[in-house]
């Protein structure tokens, strides 16, 4: 896998095919379908999971490297830290975290039942150092399962872009009411023109930058901008967001397909000083 210059400005560019794909794949899939799919949205992705059982995402061992705001986040290097991951699947990101660091602590959770039974099932599941529950972060409060301000990091790992782009703020406020003040939200996620974006069929379509994969799950392409605007509105401060840009051999195809992520991370921003006996009430003019 070849990396490229990250770039802040925009996505790739698009050959002149491929802008007139998008141009011609304009139409949109019927409210009725789309209301359906919502209605639906959890049932697919547990469908996803009974046929793929734990064999279709690969582990993803690049997140502490990459994210090393991870180890950052310490005071001391034995330091334990507590972490969150939203939408965790079936812990591809969460084992090979918690093997990496021996002084982690991690909730993790995901609104299909198979995806939680099959994190319980993993033979490094160990309840010492893991806590796996159901939730649908759209609508289930997380402070049923993780105490107020306990979280040191939050890790949204390709888990936003399967939500509707309506109640993505939702996300953001739920983990917000777990995360320490000062503490950030890690993001990876699907950037504007990857490669899976130009590859739906025309009738695939639910809105701006948002599509439907056959199996009814939904994926969204996000743009920096609209990632920053919805995280900034929920309370947070950006800290990074930039795309990263990759190219990666499909045998399959024989082609190499070009990538695009978007990469962030976003601050609660820290508890200000409370006032000493020395500030004066500006309720007060005496
Ligand atoms: C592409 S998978 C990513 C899984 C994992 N983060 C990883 O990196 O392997 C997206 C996951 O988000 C979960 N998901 C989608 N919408 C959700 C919601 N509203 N609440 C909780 N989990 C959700 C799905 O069940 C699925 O497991």
């Amino acid at each position: 896998m070849a990396s490229l210059p990250r770039t802040r400005l925009q996505a790739r560019i698009l050959s002149s095919e491929e802008e007139e794909k998008l141009q011609r794949d304009q139409a949109l899939v019927s409210d009725f379908k789309q209301q359906k799919l919502e209605q639906e949205a959890q049932k697919n992705w547990d469908l996803f999971y009974k046929r793929n059982s734990t064999n279709f995402f690969k582990d993803r061992h690049w997140t502490t490297r990459e994210f090393e705001e991870l180890r950052s986040c310490r005071d001391f290097a034995e330091q334990k830290l507590t972490m969150l991951e939203a939408g965790c699947g079936v812990g591809n990101c969460l084992f090979p975290l918690l093997e990496d660091d021996l002084n982690i602590f991690a909730y993790a959770c995901d609104f299909s039942p198979r995806a939680v039974e099959y994190v319980k099932q993993n033979p490094s599941y160990d309840t010492e150092r893991c806590k796996v529950f159901q939730c649908d972060l759209t609508a289930d409060d997380l402070l049923e399962h993780v105490p107020s301000e306990s979280v040191d990091a939050v890790l949204l790992i390709f888990v936003l872009s399967a939500v509707h782009p309506d109640k993505m703020h939702r996300v953001l406020q739920n983990v917000y009411q777990v995360l320490k003040p000062g503490r950030c939200v890690l993001f990876r996620d699907y950037g504007l023109y990857d490669h899976a974006m130009l590859r739906f069929k025309a009738g695939s379509k639910l809105g701006e930058n948002f599509y439907v994969r056959q199996d009814g799950t939904r994926s969204y392409f996000f743009t920096d901008e609209f990632l920053a605007r919805l995280f900034v509105d929920t309370g947070y401060e950006e800290v990074v967001n930039e795309y990263v840009l990759r190219e990666t051999v499909n045998k399959k195809e024989g082609l190499c397909v070009p990538r695009v992520f978007l990469q962030s991370k976003f601050r609660k921003p820290p508890k200000s000083p409370a006032p000493t006996s020395h500030d004066p009430d500006p309720g007060h003019t005496a």
